[in-house]
């Protein structure tokens, strides 16, 4: 079982940008919660953060042969990318969209979701657990 788990941009900030929607664990923090979850549970990860729409792009193409599950927290681009939306079709390999804010009590223009149109699930305002639900119902799921 491998995991990609792919975070759009921003979430390099994790710890120091707006505390109070994101929490104060930074972004190794998020890394290696992750990493230690997946070790103690046999589940093979990869982790990719960037800010640049083209890069995520690249990053769920690449998982395509490789990943069983993608992890994404697409951060801004949520919102606005079908041209993520069209990579998750693309590979079709099962998703699971996270944010670790309530992005359902935010601004209206967070309601929007193109991604979630491609993802099994869709984690909201769990914090970090967020990333390690989402990572067990993946495993489950298999
Ligand atoms: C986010 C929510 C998005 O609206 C925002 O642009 C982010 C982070 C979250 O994890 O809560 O960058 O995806």
């Amino acid at each position: 079982m491998k995991i990609f788990v792919i975070n759009g941009p921003n979430l390099n900030m994790l710890g120091v940008r707006e505390p109070d929607h994101y929490g104060k664990e930074t972004y190794s923090d998020l890394v290696e919660k992750i990493k230690s979850h997946c070790e103690s549970k046999n589940i093979e990860v990869e982790l990719f953060q960037s800010n640049h729409e083209g890069a995520l792009v690249d990053e769920i193409q690449r998982a395509y042969g490789k990943a069983d599950g993608i992890v994404i927290n697409p951060g801004a681009y949520t919102h606005t990318s079908i041209a993520l939306l069209d990579a998750l079709k693309a590979v079709n390999i099962p998703a699971v969209e996270v944010h670790i804010s309530k992005v359902e009590e935010r601004e209206d223009f967070r309601q929007i979701s193109y991604v979630r149109l491609a993802c099994k699930k869709t984690i909201t305002g769990k914090g970090t657990d967020g990333y390690l639900e989402a990572i067990g119902f993946l495993s489950k799921d298999k």
